[in-house]
């Protein structure tokens, strides 16, 4: 299921041959705008024009998050690695460009002779990146794995078995329902062993004010970022989306502790999603949701914790309390 490319001697690509298989943007586009509630999912705004946005939108001045996190790594990466000296392995899901990870990769190698560094992401995008740090670091070896994350943790640990940190950054897990992410935290529970950890990078609640800012920043970056799944589902269904008729729109829930954003419809429409023969219709004011972002606090975060067969062994966060990078181990009384 898994084929191994080498790259070169120090970095091998698995791919699981099957992910080719799954195509559900046509199925899963359907199902959102046919519902009662229009909704739309968020990962896919990550085709190639809206991963590029994504990157602009982490340097716009409003959206602290990716900066916050940086911090951390970049104050306390030595720290993390001193505490985790027993462990020579790194996985990390959802990886992407691995920006943020090298400062804690280079900090690993300051006090190892060797560390294996496994990025898991359902995009090609990590075979570009890892090229780049084996360049980089002449003693880091790279086992990257393209799958979705459940085969690929099966596949690691039955191939590569080592005392491991697994990493979940950038507030990913924020697009989660809470059920969806104390599901995610058990799966991966279920691959560790007492000595591994799991962390991963927390938004934090905060003043409705800067939150609300970060989603609609002043540049209109986050705006375009929302209206390019309209553009990906004109081109990708042959549909008919007038873009210029619909508004970002992103307003804090505090009750759910989550940014939501939509895209309102600015009048009576008709749109035909040709390749899938689907008509519908949007009122002036209705809105397709797009995106949840939960905003967690410490005792959120203990929660899902609890839930999942975990304990926190370190909180991590920057001066602003903006943000926070979780440690867990497991629950020997779970
Ligand atoms: C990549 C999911 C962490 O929720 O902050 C940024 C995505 N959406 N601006 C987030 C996003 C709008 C981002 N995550």
């Amino acid at each position: 299921m898994f084929k191994e490319e080498e790259i070169n001697d120090r970095l091998s690509i698995f791919r699981n041959d099957k992910i080719h298989f799954i195509n559900s943007f046509e199925e899963d586009v359907k199902t959102g705008l046919t519902s009662e509630k229009k909704y739309l999912l968020p990962k896919y705004f990550y085709d190639e024009k809206g991963s590029e946005l994504f990157e602009k939108i982490c340097k716009t001045k409003e959206y602290y998050p990716t900066r916050s996190e940086t911090e951390i790594l970049d104050i306390l990466s030595d720290t993390i690695s001193e505490r985790n000296i027993d462990k020579n392995m790194i996985i990390e899901l959802g990886s992407g460009t691995s920006v943020k990870t090298e400062l804690l990769i280079r900090s690993f190698l300051k006090e190892r002779e060797e560390l294996v560094y496994i990025p898991l992401d359902v995009s090609n995008i990590i075979i570009e990146s890892s090229r780049q740090l084996t360049e980089n670091y002449s003693n880091l070896i790279i086992n990257g794995v393209i799958s979705f994350y459940e085969e690929g943790m099966e596949f690691i640990v039955s191939r590569f078995n080592s005392p491991k940190i697994i990493l979940f950054l950038g507030s990913s897990i924020g697009n989660f329902t809470p059920g969806e992410s104390i599901e995610f935290m058990r799966m991966l529970a279920k691959y560790m062993n007492e000595t591994d950890r799991l962390l991963i990078g927390f938004d934090l609640v905060k003043e409705r004010k800067i939150l609300e800012d970060a989603y609609n920043d002043s540049d209109g970056i986050t705006a375009e970022f929302n209206l390019n799944i309209l553009s990906r589902i004109n081109r990708e269904l042959n549909a008919d989306f007038k873009i210029e008729n619909f508004k970002h729109k992103s307003v804090f829930n505090e009750e759910d502790s989550r940014i939501e954003m939509y895209l309102e419809s600015l009048s009576d429409m008709n749109v035909d999603l040709k390749s899938i023969d689907e008509k519908i219709k949007l009122k002036k004011g209705e809105l397709i949701h797009t995106e949840n972002s939960y905003k967690f606090n410490k005792k959120m975060i203990n929660e899902l914790a609890e839930r999942s067969g975990l304990v926190f062994s370190d909180y991590y966060t920057d001066e602003k309390e903006y943000f926070s990078l979780c440690a867990f181990r497991l629950n020997r009384n779970f």
